[in-house]
């Protein structure tokens, strides 16, 4: 079943003291009881007290990335059990900052992407174009690419695990944010595609957010489109009001 989620993107923000902080300050404000799946994201360093933190709290935590193997030589990297061993059960791969600055290309996603549905993890699919991408007309094309490339290999039973995150690179952290109708064009396009490589239960189904500059002031007309679920908040993610209007924005 589709479901409406809020999921926070801190990237590489907040230590320890500041990650306690701010997860004490998000238990006061989020509202958990309206049906909406909340997720924040700590640094892998604080995955663990963010876990026995917010137990109970009805918010859920996730890790920013992981590697495909299994364990060995990859000096700085986290496997999918590490994560699991904290009690990490949800994943984001591929971000559009691990895909430009860590060279995370479709390949490797797909081989991340492997990896956490055989821990069975859930997976949120970061993916979208840039602006040349869209100035050129070419954004329909690019975002298809992506998710063939790093996703459409997978079984029609592991769509279950899946949440899409539509990330226009040229609205994230800019403040400029997609129109809700660019918005709803993209997200009805992903479930279309889906539905003809898979079919339309899995289409249905699937969960598709949006992130890019998301706010308080944007996330209603937003989340109001028909095929929008929710969204990837990242800046606004950090202040505890902010994100708790958010998660209130449905
Ligand atoms: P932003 O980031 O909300 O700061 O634009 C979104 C993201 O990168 O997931």
């Amino acid at each position: 079943m589709r479901k409406n989620i809020v999921a926070g993107n801190w990237k590489m923000n907040m230590n320890l003291q500041e990650t306690e902080s701010l997860l004490g300050a998000l238990k006061n404000t989020v509202k958990t009881d309206a049906g909406t799946t909340v997720i924040v994201t700590p640094p892998f360093t604080n995955l663990e007290s963010a876990i026995t933190s917010l137990k109970g709290s009805g918010i859920g935590v996730a890790a920013q990335n992981m590697h495909q193997n299994e364990n060995g030589a990859f000096t700085g990297e986290i496997s999918a059990t590490m994560l699991k061993s904290v009690g990490v059960e949800t994943v984001i791969l591929g971000h559009s900052e691990r895909r430009a600055y860590f060279g995370e290309t479709d390949a490797k996603l797909a081989e991340k992407v492997n990896t956490a549905l055989k821990h069975d993890m859930t997976v949120i699919f970061c993916f979208g174009e840039e602006l040349e991408d869209r100035k050129s007309e070419k954004h329909f094309d690019i975002v298809e690419g992506q998710l063939k490339n790093g996703l459409f290999h997978i079984s029609g039973d592991a769509w279950k695990n899946i949440v899409l995150a539509y990330e226009p690179v040229w609205a994230i952290g800019t403040g400029e944010t997609a129109s809700p109708e660019q918005a709803q064009e993209m997200h009805a396009f992903i479930r279309k595609t889906i539905a003809t490589s898979f079919d339309d239960a899995i289409a249905d189904n699937v969960s598709i957010l949006y992130g890019g500059s998301v706010k308080p002031a944007n996330a209603q007309e937003i989340f109001a489109k028909p095929d929008v679920d929710g969204g990837l908040i990242g800046g606004a993610a950090l202040d505890a009001e902010g994100f708790a209007a958010i998660v209130s924005a449905f």
